[in-house]
């Protein structure tokens, strides 16, 4: 049986559309996306998921009142759909401890910077290019990990280097590093542990 993977989003998508892509050209035979969540009803994301017909739900820590109940409704519906891999592409919400408790190495989660360098709280999205220019850096890149209690500080899956130029902006640092390091890596990394999780069951 395939891993059963759920894709956690919070804006445009482009990490889901990678994997999107990726389970259709077949490189993540062991895995199957099986359902999008958002914490934003907004997000572009969500448009990606209904048109690959990827079912797809939003869970709002407004209108669940707080960050335990949050949690609860987004436990509630993993588990209802038979989720075994939970994979944070670009979701911009922190989950405590009592989450991640729950899910030991299985939840990944993409970062756009060589961790340890431009990580924890504060650092997601473009303040992280802003940062790294900022330092002024010549090596950047992405990181996939897993996910514990520690803010961007689980174990090290897998690492890809992206060189900054001298005329980056934090938006043409982006796209790089989402280009040369993102799209792959979290792809790559989805494969290997939907295979370990099918692998041992
Ligand atoms: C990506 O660059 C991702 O690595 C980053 O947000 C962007 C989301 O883009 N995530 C973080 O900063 C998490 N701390 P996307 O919605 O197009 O995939």
């Amino acid at each position: 049986m395939k891993t059963r993977i759920a894709v956690l989003v919070s804006g445009g998508g482009t990490n889901l559309q990678a994997l999107i892509d990726a389970e259709l050209r077949g490189e993540i035979p062991h895995g199957e996306i099986v359902m999008v969540v958002s914490n934003n009803s907004g997000a572009y994301a969500l448009e990606r998921a209904r048109q690959a017909g990827i079912p797809a739900a939003v869970v709002s820590k407004k209108e669940c009142g707080s960050q335990a109940a949050f949690e609860a409704r987004l436990q509630g519906i993993l588990e209802i759909n038979g989720v075994d891999l939970v994979i944070l592409a670009g979701f911009m919400s922190i989950l405590s401890e009592g989450f991640t408790k729950k899910w030991p190495n299985r939840i990944l989660n993409i970062h756009p910077s060589l961790i340890p360098a431009f990580c924890g709280e504060g650092f997601y999205g473009l303040h992280v290019h802003e940062a790294a220019l900022e330092r002024g850096v010549k090596l950047t890149g992405a990181t996939v990990h897993f996910v514990n209690e520690i803010a961007d500080g689980g174990p090290i899956l897998l690492q890809k280097a992206v060189e900054v130029l001298p005329d980056d902006t934090p938006e043409t640092l982006q796209r790089r590093v989402m280009e040369q390091a993102e799209w792959q890596l979290l792809p790559q990394a989805a494969e290997m542990v939907s295979r370990q999780i099918a692998e041992n069951r």
